[in-house]
């Protein structure tokens, strides 16, 4: 894996680093993976701000790059290297003169010897005629927002006022959101602690479990992390427990559970006397669910590595009182925090991952009791993985209603409510509670 290979390659400068892990993320590695085994070292926050902010802006950059060298594509990490220098010149206040002699020496220390000179003609150019490449990219939608063009697309057909706004928040950084556990502490109380501590920190303003902070913090730094009074967790993200509402002796299935940021908040907003049952299908993210849960003092029994789309493998029998759905999605409403969407999802894939989040919900819906509810949630705000799947679901079954919720700070869609990215400074997360009537 990258992360063990970078750490183990000290002599390779942060700029050979960074180019090495952007390689491997368009060459399909998960970005986030690559950071997991990564020993932190002085240099971390600078390759992490590098590769972050390329893909970010990875559309336009890339852009850039083809008109600067429209005869020969470079080969793929000499491309990855220029990319990254590019997104220095650009978007970062490093002098440009040492953006080029490190990317040059970082080349070489890439074992691309023989690209040196390219680097550092092309380079040297976009710093040259800088203000004229400025005016075209942004003369162009691709240069302007920084997305691919079928995500300009269904961000305009989905949000046909809205989606400029929406795609420049998609851009920004996301601010740290802390989860109280108010069973421990008040939120009055927890700010106290945090400016005690000298931790800048602000209520949120649509969940009142939510403290933003100012600044992001490693989690050991944060106070009661590890005794459970709070969790990592975006303001729009604690919408969905309370919209569920869950009472006490109720059954309850978290169907997509991992990394369980919902599953503790399920058993935090109802202290835990709830039967509940948190389910995935990748066994290695579900050992987070059980970590979390174990930190925040809870137990649960039905922990369970499964297919939700297969009740047979988890299901006993008796229907659940509450289901949350929580898709797998594109994530095109977080994609402040995770950029490589940007290079990793295309619009097939937008196709494949709605059959499959009516799969689930098909698969689900006849383990709901009568009168019970399931919440649908997406962290997208491409219309046809939320109102597209609810409408379809709807036309093909008789027995379901939907309950009219908005929370303040939420906009009602056709079939449900939705917080858009930045608005209020959160992520965009799609709502859609169904009861089951008859
Ligand atoms: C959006 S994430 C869930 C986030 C989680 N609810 C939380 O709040 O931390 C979607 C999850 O669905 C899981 N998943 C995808 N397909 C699934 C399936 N068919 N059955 C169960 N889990 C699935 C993925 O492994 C992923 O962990």
């Amino acid at each position: 894996m990258m992360g063990t290979k970078a750490a183990r390659e000290t002599s390779l400068p942060s700029r050979g680093h960074a180019a090495r892990i952007l390689h491997q993320v368009l060459q399909g590695a998960p970005l986030e993976s690559l950071w997991e085994d990564r020993v932190p070292g002085p240099d971390t926050a600078f390759i992490r701000e590098i590769v972050y902010g390329t893909l970010r802006f990875y559309p336009r950059l890339a852009l850039l790059l083809s008109w600067v060298t429209p005869k020969r594509r470079p080969a793929p990490l000499v491309e990855a290297l220029a990319l990254t220098a590019l997104y220095q010149l650009l978007h970062l206040r490093v002098p440009a003169h040492a953006t080029v002699h490190e990317s040059v020496e970082a080349a070489q220390a890439l074992g691309l010897a023989h690209a040196q000179p390219f680097i550092n003609a092309i380079l040297r150019r976009v710093i040259r005629e800088q203000a004229q490449w400025l005016i075209r990219l942004d003369d162009s939608e691709i240069g302007r927002y920084a997305y691919p063009p079928w995500w300009l697309d269904l961000m305009r057909q989905s949000w046909p006022e809205a989606w400029p706004a929406l795609l420049l928040a998609g851009n920004a950084r996301a601010p740290m959101t802390l989860r109280i556990n108010r069973n421990r502490i008040s939120r009055e109380d927890y700010l106290n602690v945090l400016e005690s501590r000298e931790i800048e920190g602000r209520p949120g303003k649509l969940a009142a479990t939510a403290i933003v902070l100012e600044r992001p913090l490693p989690v050991e730094k944060i106070p009661g992390f590890s005794e459970g009074f709070v969790t990592v967790q975006d303001e729009a993200a604690q919408l969905a427990v309370p919209l569920l509402d869950p009472e006490p002796g109720m059954r309850v299935l978290d169907a997509c559970a991992a990394p369980g940021g919902k599953t503790t908040h399920l058993l935090e907003h109802t202290r835990g006397c709830i039967s509940l049952e948190a389910i995935d299908r990748d066994a290695e993210r579900l050992e987070k669910v059980r970590e979390s849960i174990r930190r925040c003092g809870y137990t649960v029994s039905g922990l369970l590595a499964a297919d939700a789309r297969k009740p047979l493998q988890f299901y006993r029998g008796t229907p659940y009182d509450r289901i949350l759905l929580d898709v797998p999605c594109t994530g095109s409403g977080v994609v402040r925090r995770h950029p490589d969407i940007k290079v990793t999802r295309t619009r097939d894939s937008v196709d494949l991952i709605q059959v499959r989040q009516l799969e689930l919900l098909e698969s689900l819906w006849p383990l709901l009791n009568r009168d019970g509810r399931l919440l649908y949630v997406t962290c997208s705000l491409f219309e046809p993985e939320n109102d597209g799947v609810i409408g379809t679901f709807l036309e093909q079954h008789g027995d379901v209603q939907l309950l009219d919720q908005a929370p303040p700070g939420t906009h009602r869609t056709g079939f449900g409510c939705i917080s858009l990215t930045g608005e209020w400074n959160q992520d965009g997360f799609y709502f859609a509670s169904l009861v089951k009537s008859g």
